[in-house]
């Protein structure tokens, strides 16, 4: 049996941020995970350069069912704070559009630091490792049974992460223990992931696939202005990737195809400069030939605009500036990027992550109803979730 001051589930990325920000209170701490190797997610992050933060992380870039949540958090371990660690240990990195930050080299890079950072503090690391069962003992401590062996601490940090990309280690267990403590979770589902579509709309769009437009993609009173991607299997790109997060499964999204323009206006003008040019003809001045003859079903393509009324110019234009699209689904946690949903805010301080009816217990990163837009919002939120937790565990 080992007696620690604290366990910590998950060496993901707020496990470590934790585990590195306890042992320097001089707290001794484990880090279980039952994966073979720390921090997986961080490594496949942001395409192998794992977008680490964002300048501008403000609690709007956040989904939860309690929005406040995120603030204390954020604003106690900024993403400014993290820029300091990556700059002291003089890590390469780049801002690439609407703030993002990227390492230069590798992703590897940042999860090196954190374990650097956790060795220096004495941090005890232990992969491979099943957890079997959890409770919590008389004097308010835990018991942790793992496949190799039993665990006593006085704190308990579940960070174990969402259940996106169950290969790279993900569970169900961190919302197993939460309601083992009678802690409400929230219904999950895949975050920050790819469209499908049904079938007449995915035989209408088979010949797009690799095909990306900018575009304005809406649900409700969301919207996001980035690119979109045709694939085999429906829609991607950053822009669906953002709005899937606000999707209610059923929906139509409304996708403006040519956020720049007025379409209308733009065929009026061209019906008298030039009344003999066909509608695709124009159209591919705009789109990508291969998309204009996919969407031509909808409108008479094959006119002069000469040959057509206003309110026709109007309807095309309504085709292309709101298509209104119904996907059939996501693509799911195999390729979903995080996990909406989760243990629920109100049931856990903002302030030190314990949780309000078990002291000692406390919860970090995305296993929380926490989840972040596209951009380094979720992985700031697992440095800032984590260090906070660090200070009280
Ligand atoms: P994280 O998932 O990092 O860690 C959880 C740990 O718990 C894992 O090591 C897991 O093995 C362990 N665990 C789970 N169940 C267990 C069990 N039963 N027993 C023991 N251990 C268990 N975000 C971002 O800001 N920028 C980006 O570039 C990207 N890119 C990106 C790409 C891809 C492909 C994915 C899937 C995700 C991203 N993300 C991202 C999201 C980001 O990676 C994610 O939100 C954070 O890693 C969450 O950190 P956590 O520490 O909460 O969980």
């Amino acid at each position: 049996m080992t007696n620690k001051d604290v366990i910590i589930i998950g060496a993901g990325a707020s496990g470590l941020m934790c585990a590195m920000a306890a042992g320097r209170h001089r707290r001794r701490v484990v880090v279980l995970d039952h994966a073979k190797k720390p921090g997986q997610k961080i490594i496949m992050s942001g395409g192998g350069r794992c977008n680490f933060t964002n300048t501008g992380v403000e609690a709007e870039n956040f989904i939860s069912h309690n929005p406040h949540f995120v603030k204390s958090a954020l604003s106690r371990f900024s993403q400014w704070d993290f820029l300091e660690m990556i700059s002291t240990h003089h890590i390469p990195y780049h801002e690439r559009d609407h703030g993002q930050l990227f390492c230069n080299n590798s992703s590897s890079d940042i999860l090196e630091m954190l374990l650097n950072e956790c060795k220096k503090v004495k941090v005890d690391i232990r992969v491979g490792t099943t957890i079997d069962k959890i409770s919590q003992m008389e004097d308010g401590g835990f018991s942790v049974s793992t496949s190799r062996g039993i665990l006593k601490s006085q704190s308990l940090v579940v960070a174990t992460g969402g259940l996106s990309i169950p290969g790279a280690g993900a569970s169900p267990l961190g919302y197993r223990i939460a309601e083992q403590f009678n802690i409400k979770v929230w219904p999950t589902r895949p975050g920050l992931v790819p469209f499908t579509l049904h079938p007449p709309d995915k035989e209408k769009l088979s010949g797009l696939p690799g095909i990306s437009v900018d575009a304005t993609v809406t649900v409700g009173h969301h919207s996001f202005r980035e690119n979109i991607l045709f694939t085999h299997r429906g829609l991607s790109g950053p822009a669906i990737l953002q709005i899937s997060s606000m999707w209610p499964p059923g929906e139509a999204v409304c996708i403006n195809l040519l956020p720049d323009i007025n379409l209308e206006e733009t065929f009026k003008k061209a019906q008298s400069t030039s009344p003999k040019r066909k509608v695709k003809s124009l159209l591919s001045d705009f789109l990508p030939k291969r998309l204009v003859a996919a969407m031509v079903g909808e409108f008479p393509a094959d006119q002069a605009l000469h040959a057509l009324s206003h309110n026709k110019f109007r309807s095309i234009a309504q085709n292309i500036h709101q298509w209104h699209l119904k996907p059939g689904g996501t693509e799911g946690y195999r390729t979903a990027e995080v996990t909406l949903g989760g243990v629920d805010c109100n049931a856990v301080s903002s302030k030190t992550m314990e949780a309000r009816q078990v002291k000692g217990l406390f919860f970090t990163g995305e296993v929380l109803d926490v989840t972040g837009w596209l951009g380094g919002y979720n992985l700031q939120w697992a440095w800032s979730s984590g260090w906070c937790a660090g200070q009280y565990v």
